[in-house]
């Protein structure tokens, strides 16, 4: 009677399995009534339970059983082996038999929950033994015994193909939890399990917020769970692992925080992940190559964002990981730091928007979203200990304001703090930046994880606001415990850190949605990779109207450039993805991927002979250029994180290779394949010149798709490109001092950001220092035309203008708005505010509203700690590229 009672209340529970076998589901997913059972059993000889076990059919046990469940077709199987109990051959033959834990429990027909005095009787079953027995043979991992909760043993038995096989011994287990457990339960329990809740989980009721959820949680920890919680646990490849933290855990990835099992929380599975998954060779997985993060800015476009980084979270969630790294915005402050390809280039509202696109649908994926390095990680030379100096006011307008956007678009569930120091403070132990700006003044809810190695001291960080320290446990493990219980770290400060990466969990949706491993869609990954690279690629020059290459009229084709004939070069270092067929890399290799220039060219003009060189002679490439109708010269120049560019020059001679073959042909075309600016002595010796960035899996189709003209270019340079090193910022970039350093826990070297607010074209603006390309700029096959310009003032400031198609092609353009602030306001001359992508045809006009919200007109005062408005006359400005601006009007605001 207690069992049809449980059966009846719990439909959409697991024990539905138990109580109808093969359910006939109604109109609205109810399952029939238990008595109904009979009529729906469709496989008249299989049994619902079979008992197995010796002499299992005259064990009162099995008597027990029919009659204890009148409804169900119930069998007694010999088993052909010796006791203990689970006979290994029926194990071998039915390997649908499974047993999983509490944890993972989406596909199970049994609960079992004893209590107290149950598991007393459990214990005379053997049960333990059993299970383990069971594990042993069935090769499941899964299966977990222990303590659910104090006096509770847990464990869960499931037969996915509903039949419940299982020893005499321990199905006895099962009839002892049906008598005691539902004898316990009361209605509300069983009417919150009928809802699909768990009454001794609140904390998977998806209806309650993160935050609650995660409370819920924290009061079941103790503390040795709390502190698991704040600390990595080795990663390949590192100095050591943690004691006793199990490296198998691990899937591969750059760290990994375990979970709590007990209470169904996962272990976080990390790996790097910036223009696609790290690692894949080394584990034998096949990642998608975007092209680089510098080049996805390029697009200006925040739906190819959004593409991006939703393709990188369903790989990361098919290679079994359940948190990226990727995300980084810092901005391009130092057109040499060796990661700018990294970045999303020099404006902090363009970077901060994009990278918060990519964020979003990153997590709408079910994994936890990453932003970094917070903050002010603007070269790679000691960035261990180098101290950036800078204003408050210049920080919070250009390398946070990025963050700041970022954070509010993408709302990601961690932020990655940095290696260097900012003011004397590293940035993992840094209160300003984790506290007052992140937590406080950003109300940031997730965690912060540092950078590997990045973190410095137990009290002071975990009192700046560190919540979790990788990939080991050097300060947030051991010695965080012991402070706790010294009383130097308080109980809430804890709690506050283990509820910020719990918190992390259930708000991206990686415990609701346990990762599965699969197959990572490759095609379809290669369609969204050509697709980003043909929106990223940025046509600099096109003299003569050199481009599009017309293939009927082409003869021959000089493919001329390193590697030219087979592949194009990648970003290194933590961003690395590994191009398929080949092994890991090793670090800091310079990593061609196989995407061919030369065939994709080849398949582009089939009546045209196609030849090709190196370069590596220079005088033979202009041999082969001479007698070609065009040259198309692809020059790379290789970045990667741990270190720094020496200049922006291209390397390896490459100027030479061009001024030859442009000499012999100025029927010449440079592709660039680079992470950053560089600078062109050649420029005004070629006809083209093509910015292809790091352009990933299928970066030579979308060169030679713009080259021939079956994509129109759209891209905007997202960085200034100046004329030469002398003019930046910071005309030498500073190193660390000679010697061996002695003192970690301090930085050794300052860096003095005083040009402060002046990053990239708002140096080069202010200045008044011409460019070799600035900012915004890039060239279509079309022309547009720009009219029109309003601007209305209010709770938002809108600037509406008309953009016409005025050639002769279909084309996108990027119609860019800048503000120049009041005199007084002390700003660089002007600003980008705002941006629309709109695509037209031939002679086609479009009235474009771009709405610009206050935040990016305004001021940081340091005195108020805020942000401010200048009352005054504010130019607005619209246009194709920071220094081609036609439309310009004055408002005054306030
Ligand atoms: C890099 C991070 C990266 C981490 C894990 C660090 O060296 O700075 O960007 O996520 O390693 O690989």
């Amino acid at each position: 009677m207690i069992l049809t009672l449980f059966c009846g209340l719990a439909p959409t529970f697991a024990l539905q399995g138990v109580c109808h076998g093969k359910v006939h589901r109604g109109p609205r997913g109810e399952s029939p009534a238990p008595h109904a059972r009979n009529h729906t059993h469709d496989v008249a000889d299989q049994p619902d339970i079979e008992i197995v076990g010796e002499v299992a059919e005259e064990s009162e046990i099995f008597d027990n059983v029919k009659r204890t469940l009148p409804d169900f077709v119930v069998t007694a199987l010999d088993c052909p082996g010796e006791r203990p109990l689970i006979c290994d051959a029926l194990l071998r033959e039915h390997p649908e038999v499974r047993v999983i834990a509490v944890a993972q429990a989406d596909n199970y027909v049994v609960y079992y929950w004893a209590s107290l005095d149950t598991a007393k009787r459990t214990e005379d079953l053997h049960l333990p033994e059993v299970l383990r027995h069971f594990q042993h043979n069935s090769g499941q991992n899964n299966v977990m015994i222990g303590p659910l909760r104090d006096g509770l043993t847990g464990v869960i038995l499931l037969n996915s193909a509903k039949i419940i096989r299982m020893s005499v011994g321990f199905f006895a287990a099962v009839v002892l939890f049906l008598v005691t457990v539902v004898s316990v339960f009361e209605r509300g329990h069983l009417l919150a399990l009928a809802q699909g809740q768990s009454v001794d989980r609140p904390w998977m009721d998806k209806a309650l917020s993160p935050d609650r959820r995660a409370d819920l949680v924290l009061q079941e920890l103790t503390l040795d769970e709390k502190i698991s919680l704040l600390h990595g646990n080795g990663m390949p490849g590192w100095p050591r692992e943690v004691p006793g933290a199990n490296p198998y855990l691990g899937n591969g990835g750059a760290g990994f925080v375990l979970g709590v099992p007990r209470l169904g929380i996962p272990i976080i599975q990390m790996s790097d992940a910036a223009y696609g998954v790290r690692a894949g060779a080394e584990n034998g997985r096949y990642s998608t190559a975007l092209p680089s993060n510098v080049a996805s800015a390029a697009s200006w476009d925040a739906q190819a964002a959004c593409a991006y980084g939703g393709l990188i979270g369903r790989e990361l969630r098919a290679q079994g990981y359940n948190m990226t790294l990727g995300g980084g915005v810092n901005i391009t402050r130092e057109p040499r730091n060796g990661r700018t390809f990294e970045y999303m280039g020099e404006d902090p509202i363009l970077a901060g928007t994009l990278v918060g696109n990519r964020i979003k649908c990153e997590q709408g994926q079910h994994v936890i979203g990453d932003i970094k390095h917070y903050a002010l990680n603007d070269q790679e030379s000691g960035r261990n200990e180098v101290n950036a100096i800078i204003s408050k006011r210049a920080m919070r307008e250009s390398d946070l304001l990025a963050f700041q956007i970022g954070i509010e678009v993408g709302d990601p569930a961690a932020v990655m703090c940095s290696y260097n120091a900012v003011n004397g403070d590293y940035a993992c132990e840094n209160k300003y930046l984790l506290t007052d700006v992140l937590k406080k003044d950003w109300n940031f809810k997730g965690f912060v994880v540092s950078d590997w190695g990045g973190t410095h001291s137990t009290e002071k960080a975990s009192a700046a606001g560190l919540d979790n320290e990788e990939p080991l446990d050097d300060f947030l493990g051991p010695k965080l415990k012991e402070a706790v219980q010294a009383g130097r770290v308080s109980k809430a400060e804890l709690d506050d850190h283990a509820h910020r990466v719990l918190r992390s969990e259930f708000a991206s949706g990686i415990v609701d949605n346990p990762v599965k491993k699969s197959v990572v869609d490759v095609e379809g990954g290669l369609e969204i990779s050509r697709h980003m690279a043909e929106q990223s690629v940025v046509l600099l020059k096109n003299e003569q109207g050199i481009l599009p290459l017309d293939h009927a009229k082409l003869r021959s084709i000089a493919v001329i450039g390193p590697n030219a004939n087979t592949s194009m070069i990648s970003g290194g270092g933590s961003a690395q993805v590994d191009p398929p067929g080949r092994g890991a890399p090793y670090w800091k290799e310079h990593v061609w991927f196989p995407t061919s220039p030369m065939k994709a060219i080849a398949a582009k003009a089939p009546g045209a002979t196609v030849e090709f060189d190196s370069g590596s002679d220079p005088a033979s490439a202009a041999a082969l250029a001479r007698k070609s109708d065009v040259a198309v010269v692809f020059v790379y120049q290789w970045t990667s994180e741990d270190f720094d560019l020496p200049s922006l020059s291209l390397p390896d001679n490459q100027d030479a290779i061009i001024q030859q073959v442009a000499a012999a042909n100025p029927r010449t075309i440079v592709v660039l394949e680079t992470g950053s600016a560089v600078t062109m002595p050649w420029l005004n010796q070629v006809s083209g010149v093509l910015e292809a960035w790091y352009a990933g899996s299928k970066g030579a189709d979308a060169v030679a798709n713009i080259l021939f003209g079956d994509v129109n270019p759209s891209a905007k340079l997202p960085m200034t490109f100046p004329r030469s090193e002398a003019d930046l910022p910071h005309a030498k970039l500073l190193t660390p001092p000679a010697g061996r350093r002695t003192d970690e826990s301090k930085p050794s070297f300052e860096v003095h950001y005083d040009e402060g607010l002046k990053v990239g074209y708002k140096w080069y603006d202010a200045e008044n220092k011409p460019v070799l390309f600035p900012f915004g700029y890039g060239l279509s096959y079309t022309t547009f035309s720009y009219s029109g310009l309003k601007v209305t003032t209010g709770s938002e400031t809108t600037v509406s203008f008309t953009v016409k198609n005025t050639g002769n092609r279909a084309g996108a353009e990027i119609a860019e708005v800048y503000a120049a602030l009041p005199a007084g306001a002390g700003e660089p001359p002007k600003r980008l505010v705002g941006w629309d992508k709109v695509h037209l045809n031939s002679g086609e006009s479009k009235e474009i509203s771009v709405p610009v919200k206050a935040l990016y007109l305004s001021v940081y005062d340091e005195s108020s700690d805020s942000w401010k408005l200048a009352p005054g006359s504010y130019t607005f400005m619209a246009g194709g590229s920071s220094q081609k601006l036609p439309l310009v009007e004055k408002v005054n605001l306030k």
